[in-house]
């Protein structure tokens, strides 16, 4: 008997429409545009600005056109799994809310936090439950509202990060066109380098906490550039090694979107041209657990059925990874 394996059967994405470029940045912090576009690659990102809206709302709209675009009704989902660094509030989990505002009732739902790697363990462990065949709708949610965790006034960090997300659904594979083979690792040396100090369980906030801007992103940067390129590129490289491929018959890497210098450097070191690297870096910047799934949601149309693809991550942790898929849409 052939064993269930799960295919991606639709992809959707969704970013709000207001614009935080170079220039905006400009004149929050001592920064300038050919800095930030030399470092990083990055021209503008976009952000949630409406009060009361939170990382939920910017999953909404991807998973209800993600539902249209697949012919799903809400009540049709088995299971919806939500990565995401910046839930809705502590609890409940904020895939339960995403839930309730799409009108999936018969779904269990949960979140999942590997910073940004989130997505690709999402993607994995929803393909798991695929496999075992006891699910066959299962929505994989990948969503950050960075902006709300991060300090406009630490140069550092406010020009990386954007706001965003999108959604993938995973049904039970008709053909060979499959999720293949992740490999995912995660190394806790590494949360000294990239994490929110309070607002959590070991310093809960204060005011003291939030006088001392201790519930923003702190990450210091050039020990985390050096840890995601080494091991980015790295997982890249077993990944296509452990399925027999070699970098020709990879038709398309999607990265995360962290550094342009890092997706450079990741391609190359895996002999992958550039021409076959999703960039969407300039637009969105960072945008966390959002930046695979709007990569797949902007190269839908350039994808062809059957592509060899590899999707890789590097994030706060430190959790890093990489899927080798075969496109089935
Ligand atoms: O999403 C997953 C996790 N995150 C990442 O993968 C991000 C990884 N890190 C990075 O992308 C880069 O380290 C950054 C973009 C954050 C920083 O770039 P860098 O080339 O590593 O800069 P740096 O931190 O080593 O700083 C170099 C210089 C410093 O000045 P001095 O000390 O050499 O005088 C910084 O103060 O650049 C300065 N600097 C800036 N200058 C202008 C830092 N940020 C800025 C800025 N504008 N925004």
């Amino acid at each position: 008997m052939r064993s269930v394996k799960a295919a991606i059967t639709g992809v959707s994405g969704w970013v709000p429409e207001t614009k935080l470029t170079n220039s905006d940045l400009e004149k929050l912090v001592d920064t300038n545009d050919e800095w930030i576009r030399t470092r990083t690659g990055i021209i503008e990102r976009r952000i949630l600005k409406t009060a009361g809206k939170g990382t939920s709302d910017i999953a909404t709209p991807a998973v209800k056109e993600l539902l249209q675009k697949t012919n799903t009704l809400p009540g049709e989902v088995d299971l919806l799994i939500c990565a995401t660094t910046t839930p809705d509030m502590q609890f409940p989990a904020t895939a339960n809310v995403i839930c309730d505002k799409t009108g999936i009732k018969n779904a269990f739902s949960y979140d999942l936090n590997a910073a940004c790697s989130g997505f690709l363990f999402a993607l994995t462990t929803a393909a798991k439950f695929i496999e075992s065949g006891t699910h066959k709708k299962v929505i994989v949610v990948g969503a950050d509202k960075m902006s709300s965790i991060i300090d406009y006034q630490d140069r550092a960090t406010c020009i990386i990060f954007g706001d965003g997300g999108g959604a993938v659904m995973l049904e039970p594979a008709k053909d060979e066109n499959v999720i293949i083979d992740s490999i995912l690792e995660t190394n806790g040396v590494g949360r000294k380098f990239l994490h929110q100090k309070a607002g959590g369980s070991v310093k809960p906030a204060s005011l003291e906490t939030v006088e001392a801007r201790e519930h923003y992103v702190y990450q210091e940067g050039a020990q985390v550039f050096k840890w995601a390129v080494k091991n980015l590129s790295k997982v890249v490289q077993q990944v296509v090694t452990r399925n027999q491929l070699s970098a020709k018959d990879v038709d398309w890497f999607v990265p995360h979107q962290a550094n342009l210098r890092i997706i450079n450097a990741a391609a190359d070191f895996a002999g992958i041209g550039q021409e076959k690297v999703t960039i969407n870096i300039h637009k969105y910047g960072n945008t966390t657990n959002g930046t695979i799934p709007l990569c797949l949601m902007e190269w839908e149309e350039k994808f062809k059925k059957g592509d060899n693809i590899v999707l890789a991550a590097f994030g706060g942790g430190f959790t890093w990874g990489a899927t080798y898929l075969k496109w089935a849409l």
